[in-house]
């Protein structure tokens, strides 16, 4: 939630660029399937209850998350949108998930079998079936059947039958056509467990925007939503035009002269050539802009400067071509005047996936959430 702060570094979320994504995808799925919006971890940084209200508003049906701690805080906010638990919880806490009215995901016979000594509420489940990611569910129609008979003498109602694509973002077909055969084999077999009004899914942002025909009931779309592409390959095989929601700004907090020979920041890593002006910015590795962003660069009065010297813990320090007075503004992420850093620029310094970078700019960098206009 957005609070009062007084640092001089926080990120800027747009909602509308949120409701501009949700209602993209929407288009691909018009009722009756239906879209998860995944907002688990802290919805990949942007702030869970600020997003999922967005995306609800926007035409998502259900919320998605990983943990039943997200699931519970959601709740609270949402007392009647469906929410699924994407991770396994432990079976002594499914009375709590019952209580919260929270639906679970289940793949283990043994779990079905503890957790009817300490359910007494009905308790929504999906069934997972891994087809090959080889992360959580059941590996077999033996062990599938051993969960779904366990179930039957239990307050545990089957509402789901879901699965999980490996490679829906990247140009191969091998595992993703295993994967898409072993889930529709499996839903053949299970058959006369599977009633009318359980849901079959299977695609995450890039099976769904890629493949909107073979996605079953719904899909769980997580980072499209924020306005990033699960691979270029996605972005330039769909042609879906998403906004990025999220950036990050700062300003300088001083400007100094250093002459030829001096050095920047903790190990003497950087030397001046020459008279050069060094800003400094508040926004270090303790806010997650961990120090491999040495080198990168970031905006002010519309063009990129670099990052010299070591990134502290608090701050970071930027090589200016000239004297630029404290409060300048400084675009970490997004756009200024005609330049622009996007999140994939900052995961591409970092060899990484855009995913890994709002969720580890953590919770010391206040979210301000706007409602821009299109
Ligand atoms: C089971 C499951 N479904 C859906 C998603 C959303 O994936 P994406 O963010 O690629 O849309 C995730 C994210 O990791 C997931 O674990």
């Amino acid at each position: 939630m957005t609070h009062t702060f007084y640092r001089d570094t926080w990120a800027d979320i747009d909602l509308d660029a949120i409701r501009h994504n949700v209602k993209q995808l929407k288009n691909l799925y018009p009722s009756p399937k239906n879209v998860y919006a995944v907002v688990k971890a802290n919805a990949y940084g942007h702030g869970d209850i600020e997003v999922a209200q967005a995306a609800l508003e926007a035409g998502a049906d259900k919320l998605a998350v990983a943990l039943l701690d997200e699931a519970i805080r959601l709740r609270s906010h949402f007392p009647h949108i469906p929410i699924l638990i994407l991770g396994r919880i432990r079976p002594e806490q499914a009375p709590i998930a019952a209580a919260h009215n929270v639906m679970i995901t289940l793949y283990q016979a043994e779990w079905v079998e503890q957790a009817k000594a300490y359910l007494d509420e009905p308790l929504d489940v999906h069934l997972k079936i891994d087809t090959g990611m080889n992360r959580q569910g059941i590996k077999s129609a033996d062990e599938a059947y051993a969960v779904l008979t366990a179930m039957q003498s239990s307050n545990l109602r089957l509402k789901g039958v879901y699965s999980h694509l490996a490679t829906a973002d990247e140009d191969e077909h091998v595992v993703l056509t295993r994967q898409m055969t072993r889930f529709k084999t499996y839903l053949q077999e299970f058959d006369g467990y599977i009633s009318e009004d359980v849901e079959v899914h299977l695609g995450n942002s890039a099976g769904s925007m890629r493949f909107p025909n073979e996605m079953f009931d719904s899909v769980r779309f997580g980072i499209g939503m924020y306005g990033l592409y699960p691979s270029d390959l996605v972005a330039a095989e769909t042609g879906i035009p998403l906004k990025p929601a999220f950036s990050l700004q700062s300003r300088l907090i001083h400007i100094k002269k250093i002459s030829p020979g001096e050095t920047v920041s903790y190990g003497a890593t950087y030397t001046a050539e020459q008279e050069e002006w060094i800003g400094t910015v508040p926004l270090g590795y303790g806010d997650g802009w961990i120090r491999q962003l040495q080198g990168f660069h970031v905006l002010l009065e519309g063009k990129e400067y670099p990052i010299v010297g070591r990134v502290c813990m608090d701050q970071f320090m930027v090589k200016l071509d000239r004297y630029m007075p404290v409060d300048t503004p400084v675009t970490i992420i997004g756009e200024q005047e005609d330049a622009f850093v996007s999140v994939d620029d900052v995961a591409h310094h970092l060899d990484t996936i855009n995913y890994e970078i709002p969720c580890m700019l953590n919770e010391r960098i206040p979210r301000v959430y706007h409602h821009k206009k299109d």
